[in-house]
């Protein structure tokens, strides 16, 4: 990251006189590191260079970056510069698990009305399928004849053969990594970004590179300028109500960012898991995939939209790349349960009443949540998104873990911010879901304010991240 770039995210960093102006320094860079909006592992300007930027002395910038040493959030090797860091300690254990919790780390909800109604008439259809050996590699041709043509209603034209059926968007994500990557590959993402990609990308032994997203979503420039220094073999992004931030890419961004992967000739695969959580469809962008399509595999999910336990999502990409995933599968699974997938067609197939309800329903939700929090957590600040699940909360004090760790004497569980990147850091955001009805909404809140305050009044213990499962 550049002297400038530091700068501009610094802003008015002084809060003492002249003579405090390192300690000052040191608390700035301190927070852009526990936030994220510096990545652990970023490069930090040269002192030289910072310390014109800012227009003030050397030695207190060399003082300032001796603070962040001291506290492991700043590593330096002679000859080679300086990094952002997150000092280590914290063990993963598991949540007590407590029907009287509220689960507010899950940002998922029940099954769509209808879904019982639909497997009554896949029951027929699973009858013929009997006689057959089962195996569909690449999915049921039904299904992805309706997911193709969901494609085309979007806005991109598509044929069954450019679809792969899997067990699920995150699934998809995996299969990809696998044909893209290697271990000690770079996987570009946005920081903060889903945390289970984020153990995927792990679990894949490849490298995260994460560009971190901006007040009102994405730092074009930040990408093009990653994907030039890091060459990356693989990007990942959520372009759809941004999980956790709720952000949407617009057309021309969406024209900006895959002209660039298209010109580093680096695959993207676009999660689409909340595509379908739109509530304001009339106005939806066409798909990312309409824009230079020959490299952005899309990542589609029945989880949010129908029901996670389908445990169905898909691929849709160009259809070469398509039968190389298929062929690379083989080594993973082969193939998804049938019956879900007929039951799933049969959901595609029927009214869309169903799923316009849920939009309608989760919207009020947003509305809930969004009134409660302003009347009990009135320093707390977010953009209210026009879909999705989640409000991502910016609080006044970098204290996330400590808010998610109290939180859960006080009968609620929440992923703070550190969750959503690789390293760590961004301690003043915290993602609240908006998935739970109205009732359980209020009193979650009232909970999450009464857990804020008892931080913000005795300082509790940082949290332990535990094992928390987050969706
Ligand atoms: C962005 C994102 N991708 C993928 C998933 C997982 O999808 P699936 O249940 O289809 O594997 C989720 C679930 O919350 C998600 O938020």
């Amino acid at each position: 990251m550049n002297a400038r770039r530091v700068t501009q995210l610094l802003g008015n960093w002084r809060r003492h006189g002249a003579r405090q102006g390192a300690v000052d320094l040191a608390a700035g860079i301190r927070l852009l590191i526990l936030d994220g909006r510096i990545p652990a592992g970023d490069a930090l300007p040269p002192e030289r260079e910072l310390a014109a930027a800012l227009d003030v002395s050397r030695t207190m910038v060399a003082a300032a970056w001796e603070r962040l040493r001291a506290d492991g959030l700043v590593v330096s090797r002679r000859g080679a510069g300086s990094w952002a860091a997150i000092p280590a300690g914290v063990t993963p254990r598991e949540p007590p698990e407590d029907a009287a919790t509220i689960d507010l780390a899950r940002a998922a909800s029940h099954a769509l009305p209808g879904l019982t109604a639909a497997a009554e008439a896949a029951l027929p259809r699973l009858a013929a399928e009997l006689g057959t050996h089962g195996y569909y590699e690449q999915g049921h041709p039904e299904l992805r004849e309706r997911l193709a043509r969901r494609y085309t209603e979007r806005g991109l034209a598509t044929t069954p053969d450019q679809i792969l059926v899997t067990s699920g968007g995150h699934a998809a994500f995996a299969m990809a990594l696998r044909l893209f990557t290697g271990p000690g590959d770079r996987v570009l993402i946005e920081q903060p970004t889903y945390p289970n990609a984020l153990e995927a990308i792990r679990a894949a032994h490849t490298i995260p590179v994460p560009v971190a997203m901006v007040d009102d979503g994405w730092d074009v420039e930040g990408v093009e300028a990653a994907l030039r220094q890091s060459a990356p073999r693989l990007a990942y992004l959520i372009v759809d109500f941004q999980n956790p931030t709720g952000h949407r890419l617009d057309e021309p961004g969406r024209q900006r960012l895959a002209a660039a992967f298209r010109r580093a000739r680096t695959p993207v695969v676009v999660d689409e898991t909340h595509v379908e959580l739109d509530f304001d469809a009339a106005n939806a962008p066409l798909p990312f995939g309409a824009f230079h399509g020959d490299v952005v595999l899309a990542a589609g999910s029945a989880s949010k939209s129908h029901w996670g336990g389908l445990r169905l999502g898909w691929i849709r990409a160009p259809s070469d790349i398509i039968t190389r995933l298929v062929v690379g599968r083989r080594g993973m699974d082969l193939g998804s349960p049938v019956f879900e997938q007929l039951v799933l067609a049969q959901l595609l197939d029927g009214p869309p009443e169903p799923l316009l309800e849920r939009r309608a329903l989760f919207a009020g939700q947003r509305d809930v949540l969004v009134t409660e929090l302003r009347a009990r957590c009135p320093d707390w600040t977010f953009t209210v998104p026009d879909g999705g699940t989640s409000l991502w909360c910016l609080l006044p004090q970098p204290v996330s873990s400590r808010i998610a760790a109290v939180a859960q004497n006080y009968g609620v569980r929440v992923a703070p911010g550190s969750f959503f990147t690789p390293h760590g850091g961004m301690e003043r955001w915290l993602r609240v879901p908006f998935t739970h009805p109205g009732d359980i909404l209020r009193e979650a809140t009232r909970r999450l304010a009464a857990a804020a305050a008892s931080v913000a009044e005795c300082g509790a213990p940082i949290a332990d991240n535990g094992l928390i499962p987050v969706t």
